[in-house]
């Protein structure tokens, strides 16, 4: 017996089953939208009339269970009765169920919430603290991470497992089980978790600890503190008050700025993965069954083990055979390392292993479909590559280079089909960077750009589609940043205030903190290609960076940069990020504005990703700000720099630039898109962007 609702089906048995499978209609993955809603509300009123012995929930696709709310819905509320009118309709139906999950790789459980600018908003800070206890629930809402299955069943969360070849026959013994009522066995939690989760000090001690972590963030990301309130008062009072004081904190974050640009960031996620968005009715792609890698350093390594994770076999090469060793080192700790962290299984891990084969020759590359040159940075050296590889690959293969700033354009003159080749700018370290940038050189087709979109987004990562110009998009903007961190320290900053003043930002690391990552030497290269790019005047950045060199101060891998390095633990500063002058630069400014250093390092960002826009690298101001946010960590609850500019007013944006390069010269001559955005007094984005509310002096 099926009964059909629009997203849903429901099922009965002859045993007292029934069956709920959700397919919601014109969605890849089941969402909670309005009518999924209503359809549920429904089925449950019908079960509630004749209610079976069990109620089994699953998926009619493919796709997995569900992805949670449909975020298009939360980005449309408008009104604070509108929010806690789904909030209520969402109550009413989860009540518990029991919990039988598929253990495979893509089986994530979690309440990701937070990553979005908001709380859990349909009972999740109340349900979960019982399920899996308060330390776990903590842990899982206010970082918003997600368990495997057999981690969620470790917790409590789900009460069984099952692999995906024996899905069908566990849920039927799991539902013969259930009515037949015997019981499910939960986790026990220790001692540690009846001291910390079941006495009322040590649930203090929990929130206590809890509230300092958050405490610092808690301005740019309202989210977490609000998330905190509404758990800590499930535990603490009754069940209606924990409900009721959820509702409350959802309604207070949803409007913020952070939920806004948050929400935003993932909405251009989705859109840059689609294909649609940069061949809008182009050619299809060419499906990538083989992958080459030339260059089995830093990044050909880590691209190879992560076109090997996908389950796609792929041939690296490089000049010696020590090397080519060295490499299959990096792949093989990389994927010990994704299974340490359990985001991969054993067996996942060892046919990643199965697809790679390591070369100095050019024979087993043949039959890609898509190489990928990541050799040193040298242009004689990559156009000897591409001449090779187009020998060695035949007509039909798309060949992309890794470079980080030289032209493709030029790269691709040497082959006999430049239509086919085309940049695909992985970040470091490739394994942990979700951006890669698509680089269309002069004569690059649109078959090529739609079939390296799709490679990237099999690799499961966002791909932007942008122009060839020096240093593409990500570091165009990013290093008149990292240059005027140079400068600073030049002028007599102390460093660490520096990436004090760009972390309070919302950074994720300092400035010369970051150059210490990238590598002091890389630096200078980009450094010096983006040149052109200033009339031809590179600064003093790249002289001290090449001074650094001499010294041996690499950075991170050298032990010392910027700063001294224990691993990958910071020390203090080095003579490199301490001032031999005294500081002319002032503190801070007026209330309700940035401080001068902060100005200094936001406002050529915003300056850059301008001109991007205005000479055509990107087509629309979402991509900027999403490469920015993806590609190098900037503030993801301030959207972007366009984003930025647009919440601090692109009017007195102009004007602080203005004041700027009076005093330090042309490099902060405004970019005449902003000029004009200011002059018709609209920003970057239709919709306008929220402005903080409190936007505080931050030193
Ligand atoms: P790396 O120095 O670690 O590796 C380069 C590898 O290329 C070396 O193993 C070298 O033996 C090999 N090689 C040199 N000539 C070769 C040839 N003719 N055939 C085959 N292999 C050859 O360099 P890394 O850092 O991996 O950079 C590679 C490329 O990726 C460069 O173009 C770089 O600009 C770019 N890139 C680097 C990033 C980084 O942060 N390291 C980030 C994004 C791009």
């Amino acid at each position: 017996m099926a009964d059909d609702f629009r997203h849903l089906r429901l099922d009965r048995d002859a045993r007292g089953v029934a069956t709920v499978s959700f397919d919601v209609q014109g969605a890849p993955v089941n969402v909670f939208n309005d009518e999924v809603i209503r359809d549920l509300g429904q089925v449950v009123e019908r079960l509630e009339r004749d209610p079976p012995r069990v109620v089994a929930f699953r998926s009619a696709k493919p796709s997995g269970f569900l992805a949670g709310a449909d975020v298009h819905r939360i980005r449309r509320l408008e009104s604070e009765p509108e929010v806690r009118a789904v909030l209520t309709a969402g109550h009413g139906l989860f009540d518990r169920v029991e919990r039988l999950a598929r253990d495979d790789a893509q089986t994530r459980l979690g309440l990701p919430e937070v990553t979005l600018g908001l709380i859990p908003g349909w009972g999740g800070t109340q349900r979960l603290p019982r399920l899996v206890g308060l330390r776990q629930a903590l842990r899982m809402i206010l970082e918003g991470t997600a368990l495997s299955a057999t981690k969620a069943a470790a917790a409590g969360l789900v009460d069984r497992t099952a692999p995906p070849d024996d899905f069908e026959t566990a849920v039927t013994r799991f539902l013969d089980e259930v009515p037949a009522g015997r019981p499910v066995r939960r986790p026990g939690r220790g001692l540690l978790g009846a001291v910390f989760d079941g006495t009322g000090p040590g649930r203090a001690l929990v929130f206590a600890i809890a509230r300092k972590r958050v405490a610092g963030r808690g301005r740019d990301y309202p989210a977490l503190p609000a998330a905190l309130r509404a758990i800590e008062a499930g535990v603490r009072g009754p069940r209606a008050a924990g409900f009721a004081a959820e509702c409350d904190e959802f309604v207070r974050v949803v409007f913020t700025p952070a939920a806004h640009n948050l929400i935003e960031v993932f909405l251009q996620r989705e859109r840059a993965r689609s294909r649609s968005t940069w061949v809008p009715g182009g050619p299809q792609p060419v499906p990538v069954r083989k992958v080459a890698v030339v260059g089995a350093g830093v990044m050909g390594a880590g691209i190879t083990q992560l076109v090997a994770l996908a389950g796609v076999p792929v041939a690296m090469k490089d000049v010696a055979d020590e090397i080519v060793a060295g490499g299959m080192k990096k792949v093989e700790s990389l994927t010990a390392d994704a299974v340490g962290k359990g985001a991969i299984t054993r067996e996942a891990a060892g046919a990643a292993q199965h697809n790679v084969t390591a070369t100095t020759e050019w024979g087993p590359l043949a039959g890609a479909d898509v190489a990928v040159e990541a050799v040193v940075e040298r242009e004689d050296v990559k156009r000897e590559v591409f001449r090779q590889l187009a020998e060695a690959l035949g007509d039909s293969a798309v060949l992309a280079s890794n470079t980080s700033a030289l032209s493709v354009t030029r790269l691709a003159a040497v082959t006999p089909h430049p239509a086919r080749v085309a940049g695909l700018h992985f970040f470091n370290p490739v394994h942990r960077m979700q951006l890669v940038e698509v680089v269309r050189g002069r004569d690059t087709g649109d078959g090529t750009v739609a079939t390296l979109v799709e490679f990237v987004r099999k690799l499961g990562k966002v791909p932007v589609v942008v122009a060839d110009s020096p240093g593409f998009l990500v570091n165009r903007i990013l290093f008149p940043y990292l240059d005027e961190a140079v400068r600073l320290v030049l002028d007599g900053v102390p460093g660490e205030e520096v990436d004090r003043a760009a972390v309070r930002f919302g950074m994720p690391v300092g400035p010369l903190e970051l150059l210490d990552q990238v590598g002091v030497d890389i630096a200078a290269d980009v450094s010096g290609a983006l040149a052109p790019l200033r009339g031809g005047d590179p600064g003093p950045a790249p002289e001290r960076f090449a001074a650094m060199a001499r010294d041996g101060a690499l950075g991170r891998k050298a032990g010392r940069g910027f700063y001294e390095y224990r691993g990958a633990r910071r020390g203090r500063p080095t003579p490199w990020s301490t001032p031999t002058r005294p500081r002319p630069v002032p503190r801070g400014s007026g209330a309700g504005e940035f401080g001068e250093v902060q100005k200094r390092l936001i406002y050529p960002m915003i300056n850059e990703a301008a001109r991007c826009l205005e000479g055509g690298v990107v087509g629309e101001a979402w991509v900027v700000d999403l490469a920015m946010v993806l590609g190098t960590g900037y503030a993801p609850f301030r959207g972007g720099p366009l984003r930025t500019a647009d919440a601090l007013g692109v009017v007195a944006v102009v004007r602080d630039l203005d004041v700027l390069r009076g005093a330090y010269g042309d490099r902060f001559g405004v970019a005449t898109i902003l000029r004009a955005k200011a002059g018709d007094g609209r920003g970057f984005y239709a919709d306008g962007a929220p402005v903080r509310e409190h936007e505080e002096v931050r030193r």
